[in-house]
């Protein structure tokens, strides 16, 4: 999970990362509240839109204000904003600091080497992907014993190797120790901060933050269910979470169920190519996994089929240890269950254990939107011309 910079500094900060006090606005009326009580204690604010990608301030989304007026006014022109597809619902207005020097720094999960890996560079600021293309001397890669992390020593190495001096190195040390302490007491994948800042003042201060927090270990973190971005998830993927079902919606027609993810996947190329002749996408990715009971089967159809852009869904079910016949009755329990939601098509696929058995359980259901096909390709043909034509 990927969390806002505004959240990722309330880790920084439960940490002992220095950052500068910022506070969450959602409409510009927030936002010159939000200003107000900051410019008690600061004279330039910073108003940052708050999603969940890079290069927000290229893209216009980061601004400076010296009044609560101007807060509202810069918070305004933001939010709504889209940055790369991600639409602005928030805005923190931060705290200003006085920049002398910016610096870039980031842990992170290296699969490949299969552990963590830490990335500095004396040049923070700009985009990372960049510096490491044009000057990847630059920027140090050093990779973590996992018995220790980051400690002193190893914070002055990494310093080292990015070619900080003595006096740069005494300060920051202490900062990137407790950046490790962020990313393995939170279980996070990634932490980067960039730019982590030098003040005129000499202090060093995380001006904006970056964090991914581990799923897997979200059993050791209830407190982080209060990041989940209830808001901005789509809602049928909400609905087939709560249903357990693994779920992604895509921008196509035909809708798509299969059991497992291999299977799915490869459903999702058919149709893509099958659709071509028609201009027709596939809808989603929906595994219902081993286990295809007629319960768990109407939950998939039942998420599929109130999807306002699907035409007609495509049934792809390989029958192993669940046989094809408890499939079938598995797809007429669930046609049954919806009644009159089941408005669409459907082009159903069986194959593997039990196929005959479960050709004529449909055959004999005989229900009107049950279209059967033998292979994977004709299936997908037809899907995507009934999803054309409806
Ligand atoms: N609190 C602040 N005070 C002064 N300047 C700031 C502050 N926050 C950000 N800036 C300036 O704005 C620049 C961009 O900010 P930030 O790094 O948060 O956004 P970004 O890099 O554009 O976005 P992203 O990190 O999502 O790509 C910084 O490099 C810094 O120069
Ligand atoms: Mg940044």
């Amino acid at each position: 999970m990927d969390l806002y910079e505004y959240q990722a500094r309330e880790l920084f900060a439960a940490h002992g990362v220095p950052v500068l006090a910022g506070i969450v606005a959602r409409t510009p009326d927030e936002a010159y509240e939000a200003a107000q009580k900051l410019l008690a204690d600061n004279d330039l604010l910073v108003v940052k839109a708050q999603v969940k990608i890079g290069g927000r301030g290229k893209a216009g989304g980061v601004k400076l204000a010296r009044s609560a007026e101007e807060a509202r006014e810069k918070a305004e022109a933001i939010l709504g904003m889209d940055i790369k597809g991600h639409t602005v619902h928030s805005v923190l207005i931060a705290a200003g600091a006085d920049i002398a020097e910016e610096f870039y720094f980031s842990i992170l999960l290296d699969r490949s080497e299969r552990r963590e890996l830490a990335l500095c560079s004396a040049q923070g600021g700009m985009d990372i992907e960049t510096l490491a293309r044009e000057h990847p001397e630059a920027l140090a890669r050093v990779g973590l014993d996992p018995k220790v992390g980051i400690d002193e020593d190893v914070a002055a190495q990494i310093l080292g190797e990015a070619g900080f001096n003595r006096s740069h190195v005494e300060k920051l040390a202490p900062v990137l120790v407790k950046l490790w302490d962020t990313y393995r007491g939170e279980d996070a994948t990634l932490v980067e901060v960039n730019p982590l800042v030098l003040t005129e003042q000499g202090d060093i201060l995380a001006l904006d933050g970056k964090v991914s927090l581990d799923n897997n270990a979200a059993f050791r973190h209830p407190e982080h269910a209060a990041y989940a971005d209830v808001a901005a998830q789509d809602p049928r993927e909400a609905m087939a979470k709560e249903a357990g079902l693994n779920y992604v919606r895509l921008e196509g027609q035909v809708g798509v169920i299969g059991n497992g993810a291999g299977l799915v996947m490869s459903t999702l190329d058919v149709v893509a190519l099958a659709g071509e002749e028609w201009g027709v996408k596939p809808a989603n990715f929906l595994d219902i996994g081993g286990g295809a009971s007629a319960e768990v089967m109407a939950k998939g159809l039942d998420v599929i089929l109130g999807d306002d852009q699907v035409r007609s869904v495509f049934v792809n079910v390989f029958g192993g240890i669940t046989a094809c016949d408890q499939v079938a009755r598995g797809i007429v329990g669930a046609l049954e269950a919806l009644g009159d939601a089941a408005s669409k098509p459907l082009v159903v696929r069986l194959d593997g254990n039990k196929v005959e058995e479960g050709r004529a359980i449909l055959a004999a259901a005989a229900h009107p939107l049950v279209h059967m096909e033998e292979t994977m390709d004709g299936a997908a043909r037809r899907a995507a011309e009934l999803a054309a034509n409806a």
